[in-house]
């Protein structure tokens, strides 16, 4: 695990935003695995920016999305359909039919869960996944559990969960108490990780997952054992990692 130190939340973003970019560049035909939430938009918004100078090129590349809530429709203004469209997708020139996400309105969880699986898998995995970091551990949507999850499932968000991110929304009844996720085992199997972290209240959890138990009760503690992962977090978010920790 490599953990890369960015100033602030610029820094941050264009550091995490220049390891997708290599990853373009390198393989221009890359599956990425997206994510959404507050972290990535200033990566969205740096790599849309080198696309408009002409320094990378999106035509040939495919992305699947970790998650999307149940029960919102595409046009709904919190759903990780609109989020995407918006922050990312009208802004580069990736071919709309190379743009994945759960359909949140599919109400055969089981249909669903398969449908998106076995697309991750015939597109021959994903190439570089990025990921935020949840105050309670979670990645994607996979909340603290006994157990880790393994393919594309339905879950229940944690009181946590819909207390972070009912600031999107009008008022915390509003948020959907359920999500389509990527499970860990569909994470972990992407060749590269990259996991973007800001601010201090994330502090405690980027220390109890990378230096703490790899327990299924810190979903994002398995990434300890992947071989290629690059955590990318700014001085507040990394501010519990001692220099030079060697993880
Ligand atoms: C988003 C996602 C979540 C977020 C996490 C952090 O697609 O899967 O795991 O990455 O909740 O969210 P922010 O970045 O808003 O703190």
């Amino acid at each position: 695990m490599k953990i890369i130190r960015a100033k602030n939340y610029e820094d941050m973003s264009r550091k995490a935003a220049n390891l997708i970019s290599a990853q373009v560049i390198l393989k221009p035909d890359s599956v990425l695995g997206l994510a959404t939430g507050s972290t990535p938009i200033g990566i969205y918004q740096q790599l849309a920016e080198w696309y408009k100078k002409g320094d990378i090129d999106f035509s040939e590349v495919t992305t699947v999305n970790l998650d999307e809530y149940y029960g919102l429709t595409p046009q709904h203004h919190q759903s990780y359909h609109y989020f995407m469209q918006h922050e990312f997708f009208d802004h580069v020139n990736l071919s709309p039919e190379h743009t994945f996400l759960p359909d949140g309105m599919e109400q055969d969880h089981e249909k669903e869960c398969t449908r998106y699986t076995a697309l991750i898998y015939a597109l021959g995995g994903i190439d570089l996944q990025l990921l935020g970091l949840g105050h309670n551990g979670h990645i994607g949507f996979n909340e603290p559990s006994d157990y880790f999850s393994t393919d594309v499932h339905l879950v229940n968000l944690t009181e946590s969960t819909i207390h972070a991110n009912q600031r999107f929304f009008a008022s915390a009844d509003d948020v959907p108490r359920q999500a389509y996720t990527m499970g860990i085992r569909t994470i972990f199997l992407a060749n590269r990780i990259l996991l973007a972290v800001s601010g201090k209240d994330k502090a405690d959890i980027v220390r109890t997952a990378f230096l703490g138990k790899v327990t299924p009760t810190i979903p994002a503690s398995i990434l300890q054992l992947h071989p290629d992962v690059w955590i990318i977090g700014d001085e507040d978010a990394l501010s519990e990692i001692p220099k030079g920790a060697v993880v």
